[in-house]
């Protein structure tokens, strides 16, 4: 029995062989499935296997159209990497951290709420992104040193960081997926007329301006964002596509590490509360190995590793040989050459590196000296 029918003994002949030869392929099954029922008699198989038979073979030329379709978009996109990019349809927002900083986006501001560990981490993080930023132009206004820069700050929350970087002169963009964040973000910056005018912020992943913002900007910031992230690579991938060539990336983060966890989740979240329950994942911690490997296939030159220590009694930050807790990250777009020639790299003054994705740590390491 099979369908509820019984098979004519010359039906069953032809269904063995022919399933001998597609046993493998779904579309026989189906193919077998629907001529059984055709099976009673002699009459019936000869009027419905014909039709069948050509329109099962359209269905599997289909099948195998459309295996290989994929393979050959596949081989197209290594062609041209950044089509793919642009036309990326992947999401970095995962939703469960949204709703955490949903619950959370009144206390932006608040000096000594959950962010207040975000608002000390100023005092390192706006000197090395300002540092390192100004050595790559020959003059700036004083009081106003970054007033040619153009900055994108990925995951800007309140705005905490976005602010500082405005007051130093820069047009930064910030962007943040949480709309409650940017409204208040919005709300704060409103306060300071200067400010509304140099900051622009907008609802949106990075991934969602890739292709409008490509090469746009002179430096990319992303703190304690990648931590929160699904699909790292294609985030890190997104920030680099948005960079100008020579432009810089910075980031702060987590490592992964198993101190990591003992002291970010289960001291600070769970024992202590200095932050709140669930703001953080180990598993989505990166350790800086794994991101320096993920920026260099990107194109982009590490040049700064430093590791971060908060001491959550005082509520300061200080800079560590240490990085098996926080640390920030530095690193360059290189410079694409439109010629790639035998030299890899021109050095140009003290501070400008150029360079391409194949770098080789060698001489990375003499450039960074
Ligand atoms: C810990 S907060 C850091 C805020 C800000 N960068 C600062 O340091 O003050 C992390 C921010 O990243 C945002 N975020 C989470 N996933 C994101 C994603 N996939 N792309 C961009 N931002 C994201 C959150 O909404 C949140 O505002």
């Amino acid at each position: 029995m099979w369908g509820g029918r019984k098979l004519s003994s010359s039906g069953s002949r032809v269904l063995g062989m022919l399933g001998s030869g597609f046993r493998s392929t779904q579309a026989a099954g189906r193919l077998l499935a629907s001529w059984a029922v055709y099976s009673e008699n002699q009459l019936s198989w000869t009027l419905q296997i014909k039709p069948r038979l050509f329109s099962e073979y359209r269905a599997m030329w289909f099948e195998s159209y459309r295996m290989i379709f994929p393979c050959l978009t596949r081989i197209k996109s290594y062609r041209s990497p950044w089509k793919k990019l642009y036309s990326t349809s992947q999401t970095t927002v995962d939703s469960k951290e949204v709703k955490t900083f949903l619950a959370l986006a009144h206390k932006w501001w608040d000096e000594y709420g959950a962010y207040a560990p975000l608002h000390s981490m100023n005092d390192l993080r706006i000197p090395f992104i300002r540092d390192n930023l100004l050595k790559t132009v020959a003059n700036h206004q004083p009081g106003k040193p970054l007033s040619a820069m153009k900055i994108l700050d990925v995951g800007c929350g309140g705005g905490l960081l976005t602010e500082p970087l405005g007051r130093l002169g820069a047009s930064v963009m910030g962007i943040d997926p949480v709309d409650e964040n940017i409204k208040i973000a919005r709300h704060h910056k409103s306060f300071d007329p200067v400010l509304d005018k140099r900051i622009e912020y907008r609802v949106c992943s990075v991934e969602e301006i890739v292709e409008e913002t490509a090469e746009t900007f002179d430096a990319v910031i992303a703190s304690e964002v990648v931590e929160h992230v699904i699909e790292l690579e294609t985030f890190i991938q997104c920030c680099c596509q948005v960079l100008k060539p020579g432009g810089s990336l910075f980031i702060t983060t987590i490592n992964k590490t198993q101190l990591s966890y003992a002291l970010a989740i289960v001291f600070s979240e769970q024992i202590a509360g200095f932050v709140p329950k669930g703001t953080h994942m180990w598993e989505k911690f990166v350790s800086p190995e794994k991101l320096e490997s993920i920026l260099e296939s990107n194109g982009l030159s590490v040049l700064t590793v430093a590791g971060m220590l908060y001491n959550p009694f005082s509520g300061y930050w200080h800079w560590s040989e240490n990085n098996s807790l926080n640390y920030a990250a530095h690193a360059v777009r290189c410079m694409v050459q439109e010629h790639p020639g035998p030299a890899e790299f021109v050095l140009m003054g003290e501070t400008e590196l150029h360079g391409n994705a194949s770098t080789s740590a060698g001489v990375r390491e003499e450039l960074k000296k």
